[in-house]
């Protein structure tokens, strides 16, 4: 009986040691699982955080990088302000000394308020207004007068194409600027007044350019009384050379139609004015 006993005991020993053994070793795997795991976590997060620093390191250099750039950017800006500033005080110098030059060759017709300087004059303070004229017909309008050039047209108002009609004065009157006003007078003396400029409808600006120079906050009336012209308040000014005694007039053809408000709106491309005139 005892021994039976002892022998169940026995068993009850072994069958319990076992359990446990296979239980340590589960549980061992599962440690070894979960340092895996860990260390997994552990070199993702390293990974991660070296990737973060990286980034934020490009970040700053980039940061750097641009605003060097920029500051060399400014200083390329400043630098090229004070050029032209300098270039500017020449140019009005230059505007100032050239009604002398002029006044002797001006005629009877010379308009009030001033002499014609050409545009270049003008583009020192309006290169926006002289870059979007300069791609107009108006611009190579003393071109036009060269044999050979725009055939087409000459041929079907009766004119000779291959003729040269750039020292006819009845041509120039409409195809330069200031003839017989002070202005143009031929290519060879006055190449700078050649085609239809600024002045042909803003008026001869030696003098309003010098009030606009002194001040950039000038009186609207004050310009106007030394010789600017608004043009959309002056259709007689367009009309002197689309008016009907023009060759190139509706009656040849109705693309020549002159719309006063339309052609306003392309004489050259319209920007805001930073001041109130
Ligand atoms: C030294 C610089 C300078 C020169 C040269 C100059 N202008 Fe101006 N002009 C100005 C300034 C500044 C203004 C005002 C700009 C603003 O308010 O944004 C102005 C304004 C004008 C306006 C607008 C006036 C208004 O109030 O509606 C016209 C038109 C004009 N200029 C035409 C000319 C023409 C044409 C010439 C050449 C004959 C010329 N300017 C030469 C500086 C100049
Ligand atoms: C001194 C004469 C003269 C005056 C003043 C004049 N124009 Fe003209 N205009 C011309 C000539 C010449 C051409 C054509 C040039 C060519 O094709 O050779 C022309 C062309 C034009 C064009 C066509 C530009 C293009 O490239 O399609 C417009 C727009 C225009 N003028 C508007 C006006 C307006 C608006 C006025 C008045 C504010 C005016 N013009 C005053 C002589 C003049
Ligand atoms: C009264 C002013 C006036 C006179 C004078 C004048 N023109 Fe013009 N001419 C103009 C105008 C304005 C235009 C532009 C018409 C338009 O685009 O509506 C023009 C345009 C032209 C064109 C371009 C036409 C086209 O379709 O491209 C030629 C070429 C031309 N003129 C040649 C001459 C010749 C050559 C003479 C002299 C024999 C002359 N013009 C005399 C005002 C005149
Ligand atoms: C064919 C006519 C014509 C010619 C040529 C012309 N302009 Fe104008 N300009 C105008 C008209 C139209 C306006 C609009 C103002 C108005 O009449 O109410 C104007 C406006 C201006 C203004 C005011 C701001 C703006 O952009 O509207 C300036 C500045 C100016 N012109 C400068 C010039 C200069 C510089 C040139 C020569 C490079 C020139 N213009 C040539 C017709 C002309």
């Amino acid at each position: 009986m005892k021994r039976k006993y002892s022998a169940i005991m026995l068993l009850i020993v072994f069958v319990l040691s076992f359990t446990l053994i296979i239980g340590c070793q589960k549980a061992k795997e599962k440690t070894t699982e979960v340092k895996n795991i860990a260390a997994d976590t552990a070199e993702t997060v390293t990974d991660q955080v070296s990737e973060t620093t990286e980034v934020i390191k490009r970040t700053a250099v980039e940061a750097k990088e641009n605003t060097v750039g920029k500051l060399t950017e400014e200083k390329d800006r400043a630098s090229a302000i004070i050029t032209k500033d300098a270039a500017l005080e020449k140019e009005v110098k230059a505007v100032v000394s050239i009604p002398e030059k002029v006044v002797s060759k001006s005629g009877p017709q010379e308009r009030a308020g001033g002499k014609y300087v050409g545009a270049k004059k003008c583009k020192a303070c309006h290169l926006k207004q002289f870059k979007s004229w300069s791609k107009t017909n108006m611009y190579t309008s003393f071109e036009s007068l060269k044999p050979g050039q725009k055939a087409e047209a000459k041929t079907k108002a009766g004119f000779d194409p291959d003729k040269d009609y750039t020292n006819d004065a009845e041509c120039l009157r409409c195809h330069t600027t200031g003839y017989g006003k002070g202005g143009f007078v031929s290519i060879e003396t006055t190449p700078k007044l050649a085609g239809v400029q600024c002045e042909g409808c803003h008026g001869p600006g030696s003098e309003y350019s010098t009030i606009m120079r002194k001040n950039k906050q000038f009186k609207l009336e004050d310009v106007k009384k030394a010789g600017l012209i608004i043009p959309s308040e002056n259709e007689e000014g367009c009309m002197e050379c689309h008016g009907g005694d023009s060759p190139f007039n509706e009656t040849l053809d109705p693309k020549y139609k002159f719309e006063f408000k339309e052609r306003l709106e392309k004489t050259h491309e319209h920007f805001p004015l930073k001041y109130q005139h």
